[in-house]
């Protein structure tokens, strides 16, 4: 029997990369995953397209990849991923020894894809088919597997936020049917996955339909998932404020199993700059909605996503932004300096100076460290139910996460990965606490 080739998938940007990165892994029958590019058969870039920076970071580190390719010519090299999807067959130009290039919405055909860059020619697939991917990929390996996964529902956007690529890289709004996501649910429940976290660009519009012809929206998807025995949490990203339903609103409030934790990104807290980014929300409705999720679930943890130097903001636009920072309170935020993206309509406006948005950046990120810090040290000798994960850097530790997304490291502890256990919250370091379990 020959011994199975290796692949190594390195993977940037966003959690559906992480998740289409574990389904290109199987999708690629004859190959078992690798660390070490310089064992690799294959080497498969699933890339980023949302900033600059991200896209800059795929060509060097393919750069990086030259020397193995020019001592083994046979190594294949590829690039998935929304890189692969702006820039086609730009990459081949560019880095002509690249092999193949895949978008996110084609990847159920890199089984062929392979055996034409094995004779030798090159693979080039970027179209966004009509067919289901899903349905094309084989079906889900029956090993076993952490206690959390990710389960994408949704892909696409018909937002068009001014600022942003997504919709151009993934392409319009899609759900995935109900059934199937409830088959990958339990099967990965099987496999020893206690949390899943729904995963969509824009999770919340999910729409989905039935075999039966019924439809689900997302609330609705999280009561069928809630019905599913051994499954303890359900989360779900990213969400648009404006598709938080009442219904979505009201889950948080009355199903268990839900985690009280939010992720709602705002960008700006500039009425100006939120109409120029065209994100259809006022800083008001904002607000609003914080508080009726908060209404439906007083002590969820609220995250945001915040753009400094978006065109034409100014210090005003800032300080507003700094303001609605402070009035949500964020427990979590990941902010970003502006970086214009060819094909969107803010490209083509003037740019803030970098260095002004440098320091708007740093303003914002020691603001939300302050606050992220202030609101997990509110956890210091609460008593919270913690699902572990793996095992801490020292014997005997373990390593899990609240329902508020918190990391706790807890000492003497014999539980196993996915065992869920009350634990008395005693110490809060910088991006984590320690905990000890509290004995029945
Ligand atoms: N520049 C900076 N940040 C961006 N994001 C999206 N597009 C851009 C851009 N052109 C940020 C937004 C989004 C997150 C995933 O990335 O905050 O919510
Ligand atoms: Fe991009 Fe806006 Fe869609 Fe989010 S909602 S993916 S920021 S266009």
């Amino acid at each position: 029997m020959t011994s199975p080739k290796k692949l190594f998938i390195k993977t940037y940007g966003c959690q559906m990369n992480v998740y289409d990165s574990e389904r290109m892994a199987e999708a690629l029958k004859g190959y078992e995953q690798t660390d070490t590019p310089e064992d690799a058969d294959m080497i498969l870039l699933n890339t980023c397209h949302i900033r600059e920076k991200a896209a800059e970071k795929v060509y060097s580190e393919l750069g990086r990849y030259k020397p193995l390719k020019d001592a083994r010519p046979d190594l294949k090299i590829g690039v998935a991923g929304c890189v692969a999807q702006a820039e086609g067959g730009e990459i081949m130009r560019r880095q002509p020894m690249v092999d193949l290039v895949v978008g996110p919405q084609s990847y159920h055909r890199l089984p062929e894809m392979e055996a034409k860059v094995l004779t030798g020619e090159k693979a080039l697939d970027t179209d966004f088919p009509i067919d289901d991917k899903f349905e094309h990929l084989a079906a889900r390996p029956k090993a076993a597997r952490g206690p959390t996964a990710f389960l994408t529902v949704q892909e696409g956007c018909d937002k068009f936020c001014a600022f942003c690529v997504v919709p151009y890289t993934r392409g319009a709004e899609v759900s995935r049917p109900v059934d199937r996501i409830l088959t990958e649910a339990r099967d990965l429940v099987e496999r020893g996955v206690r949390e899943i976290t729904l995963l969509g660009q824009n999770v919340n519009a999910y729409h989905g339909f039935g075999t039966d012809g019924s439809e689900a929206t997302l609330a609705q998807l999280i009561w069928k998932l809630d019905k599913i025995d051994g499954l303890e949490r359900i989360r779900f990203t990213t969400s648009h404020p404006n598709d938080m339903t009442d219904e979505l609103i009201e889950a948080h409030g009355t199903c268990d199993k839900l985690m009280p934790y939010l992720h709602l990104p705002v960008q700006s807290g500039s009425d100006k700059i939120l109409k120029r980014m065209n994100r259809s929300h006022t800083r008001d409705s904002y607000l609003k909605l914080i508080e009726r999720i908060r209404d439906a679930r007083p002590d969820i943890l609220i995250s945001g996503d915040f753009i400094v130097g978006f065109p034409e903001e100014t210090d005003q636009d800032h300080a507003d932004t700094l303001d609605i920072i402070r009035e949500v309170n964020f427990g979590q935020g990941f902010s970003f300096k502006y970086s214009p993206r060819p094909g969107t309509p803010a490209a083509e406006r003037p740019e803030v100076e970098a260095a002004v948005a440098d320091a708007r950046l740093q303003e914002l990120q020691a603001l939300i460290a302050h606050q992220q810090k202030a609101i997990q040290d509110t956890m210091l000798g609460r008593e919270l139910d913690v699902l572990f994960e793996k095992p801490g850097k020292f014997e005997g530790q373990m390593m899990g996460k609240t329902g508020y997304l918190h990391a706790v490291h807890v000492k003497n502890c014999d539980l196993p990965r996915g065992a869920i256990a009350r634990v008395r919250i005693i110490e809060s370091v910088r991006n984590s606490l320690a905990g000890e379990l509290v004995n029945k």
